[in-house]
């Protein structure tokens, strides 16, 4: 099975798309389709960036151990929020810090929103920074609206008859991205 980390990006005290995180945490491990846990942004509280893990002449314990999650992980699904139409402060200090970690690996990225939008302007300038990084990001999007009304709080889907081929179909991107990235490796 594959190592895969779930970044929760948001850091806000009521968020609501750690919904998803946990959506994907469960279904990943609940139907052993790989070994996944979640590299929660508010846990790790990272300060505002000001150097990259590599310059960095005393990094925390918490950088060091973000930086080796992404490394080891075989894949990464990133789920963010939508903030005046770009993504999270709290997840661009995640992706600066670090470089090496991210090259080449494959991520699939999960946009949320409470309206009808379902993120997709944060999903645009998402993409464009990981594609700076060299990060892999795989094809196929999923993408969230009305977050409240499709997913509850300890991330079950409420319109599983919708949710599941969404979620098979942004797996079987995943996996073989990451199965074409070992073969390359
Ligand atoms: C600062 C801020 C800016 C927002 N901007 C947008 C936006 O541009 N587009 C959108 O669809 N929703 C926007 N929203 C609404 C979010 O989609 C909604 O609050 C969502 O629950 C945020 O995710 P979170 O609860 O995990 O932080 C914004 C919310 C915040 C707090």
């Amino acid at each position: 099975m594959f190592n895969i980390s779930i970044v929760s990006s948001s850091i806000r005290p009521d968020r609501k798309s750690h919904r998803l995180a946990l959506y994907f945490l469960n279904y990943l491990n609940e139907n052993f389709l790989a070994n996944a846990n979640i590299l929660d942004l508010k846990v790790y509280d990272f300060p505002i960036f000001n150097e990259t893990l590599k310059k960095q002449e005393s990094p925390s314990k918490k950088t060091l151990d973000f930086a080796e999650k992404i490394n080891s992980s075989e894949g990464v699904i990133i789920v963010t929020p939508e903030y005046n139409g770009g993504y999270p402060a709290s997840l661009k200090n995640a992706i600066d810090v670090l470089y090496d970690e991210w090259r080449h690996k494959p991520v699939g990225i999960v946009t949320v929103s409470n309206g009808p939008f379902a993120g997709s302007q944060a999903l645009v300038s998402l993409q464009f920074s990981l594609w700076k990084m060299k990060t892999w990001t795989v094809t196929e999007q999923y993408s969230v609206p009305n977050i409240e009304k499709n997913y509850d709080e300890e991330g079950n889907s409420l319109h599983k008859n919708i949710s599941e081929p969404l979620t098979e179909a942004f797996l079987k991107e995943l996996f073989w991205c990451i199965k074409a990235d070992k073969n390359i490796g």
